[in-house]
């Protein structure tokens, strides 16, 4: 695969899985997010006995990078037993930071990439804030 992100940034994912607290599903999963700078916030699922406020990995990793200072993000990785795409919400709240970042799914199970996509073509036709557009400055 000619990949455009760091080795590292697969590594970050897997490792974040590690810290998941998913005791209901039992469904870790970890994420990490590749920056302008190169620089790599990693996130796990924190799960809550109230279902609902359970927060996804890559939520959690998309908001430590930009509370972080980045907003220019380039490579979402995800690492999920069986290598699965992110969450509609997800989705949506990743495309807020960059139209065209790419989504990198793993399979931690083997430890291997398995698809490496446009955020483009898994949210298509994707919501932006009618007057500014969503482009983060
Ligand atoms: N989960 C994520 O972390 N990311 C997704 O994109 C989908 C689902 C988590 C939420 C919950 O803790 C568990 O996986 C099962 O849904």
């Amino acid at each position: 695969m000619d990949s455009q992100f760091p080795d590292e940034l697969v590594s970050a994912a897997l490792d974040a899985r590690r810290h998941a607290y998913a005791p209901y599903s039992n469904f870790q999963v970890g994420a990490a997010v590749l920056d302008g700078d190169g620089g790599i916030w990693t996130g796990a699922n924190v799960e809550n006995a109230s279902f609902g406020l359970t927060l996804c990995a890559e939520r959690v990793a998309l908001a430590a990078a930009v509370s972080g200072g980045q907003r220019q993000l380039a490579v979402l990785a995800v690492a999920t037993p069986g290598g699965h795409a992110p969450c509609g919400g997800c989705r949506q709240f990743a495309r807020e930071f960059s139209a065209d970042m790419r989504v990198v799914l793993i399979d931690s199970q083997r430890s291997e990439v398995v698809s490496d996509v446009a955020l483009a073509d898994l949210l298509p036709m994707s919501f932006e804030f009618p007057q500014t557009g969503s482009r983060p400055e």
